[in-house]
């Protein structure tokens, strides 16, 4: 065999790391700080509305978009809080989490050789679907303390080949809630040079300082964006794998083709409970960033008397230090 396996080159990005220490926290009996998701369950109507889904009978195959009821709670939802509008039956596809929307779109945008440009670090699904669609990503680095978003960096990265940008705001692990101004470059230079744009927003709602806004929501970015979140963890119910893609008909459709052969459909008694999760009134989005932001900041005091240098995260699960202060020099 000339050309190592397709999975020997997944192992060979790091992609397995995460695995590796949720089971060396089991293994050892130790906190699990290497894999993001909450230590609490989500609202227990909503966990209810899957009970009730599943002993009604909800459990044969959904329809291959996603349920019409929770495709409608999506749309609303980006209708009320970033004043998208989008069209339930044509431009939602309810995904296997935001791995799988990101994953299918991937695979149904990009042609072997085309390149994605993407800020890292990137959440590790990334790099792994890229390989697996034979695509290219070029990274631009995020550079602490301050993680600023170098546009120009990433358009001289931009050539014939470019297919995406895959922006992850907010980002993981960086934390880092990306700026009015730097959204602002990347919708010009997506425009300019007539690229799509791949959003992860799974961490929308856990956001402490700053405000997040959508790429989507910018001037001549509508028509050319693919927005993807989960309900993992907006309703801390990760296992769940409710996820969404929602954008023009055109890029919809290309990735519900590819999911027709990953998973065709996905949590069926889930579906509906997610619909009614997603109408919770504000206090229930706003309680869940108040909570987190005080666990960040117990976390982030924990890790400074620890001896850490730590960025501090305007938004999601991680945070991200500096070991050097601690005598480490490869955060692997
Ligand atoms: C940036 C980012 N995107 C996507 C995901 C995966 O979301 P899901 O569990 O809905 O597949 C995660 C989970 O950690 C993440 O951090």
């Amino acid at each position: 065999m000339t050309r190592p396996l397709l999975a020997a080159r997944l192992q060979g990005l790091g992609t397995t790391i995460f695995a590796e220490m949720s089971a060396l926290a089991v293994a050892t009996d130790a906190i699990n700080l290497g894999q993001g998701f909450p230590d609490e369950d989500g609202p227990s109507e909503v966990a209810e509305a899957a009970v009730a889904a599943i002993r009604s009978g909800q459990n044969q195959y959904p329809p291959g978009t996603g349920i019409e009821s929770l495709r409608h709670a999506i749309a609303d939802h980006q209708q009320r809080f970033w004043g998208l509008s989008i069209d339930p039956d044509t431009e939602v596809l309810v995904t296997a989490g935001a791995t799988e929307a990101i994953a299918a779109a991937v695979l149904s945008l990009c042609d072997p050789g085309d390149e994605i440009v993407a800020f890292e670090p990137t959440y590790d699904s990334y790099r792994a679907v890229a390989a697996m669609a034979g695509a290219r990503l070029r990274p631009v680095t995020l550079v602490p303390p301050d993680h600023v978003a170098d546009v120009d960096a990433m358009a001289a990265l931009v050539s014939d080949r470019t297919r995406l940008v895959l922006l992850n705001s907010p980002h993981n692990p960086t934390g880092k809630v990306f700026t009015t101004d730097e959204l602002s470059a990347l919708a010009t230079l997506c425009v300019e040079r007539d690229l799509i744009a791949v959003t992860d927003e799974v961490y929308e709602h856990l956001v402490f300082d700053g405000t997040h806004r959508p790429l989507a929501t910018f001037p001549g970015m509508a028509e050319r964006t693919l927005t993807i979140s989960s309900a993992g963890k907006t309703f801390s119910f990760t296992g769940w794998k409710i996820g969404w893609a929602t954008g023009p008909a055109p890029l919809v459709t290309a990735v519900r083709t590819a999911k027709q052969f990953l998973t065709y459909v996905n949590g069926a008694p889930f579906q509906p409970a997610i619909a009614m999760g997603l109408g919770l009134g504000d206090d229930f989005y706003v309680a869940l960033s108040s909570t987190l932001r005080a666990k960040r900041d117990l976390l982030c005091a924990g890790l400074r008397a620890a001896g850490c240098e730590v960025f501090v995260p305007q938004g999601t699960y991680s945070a991200t230090v500096d070991i050097l202060p601690v005598g480490g020099i490869d955060g692997l």
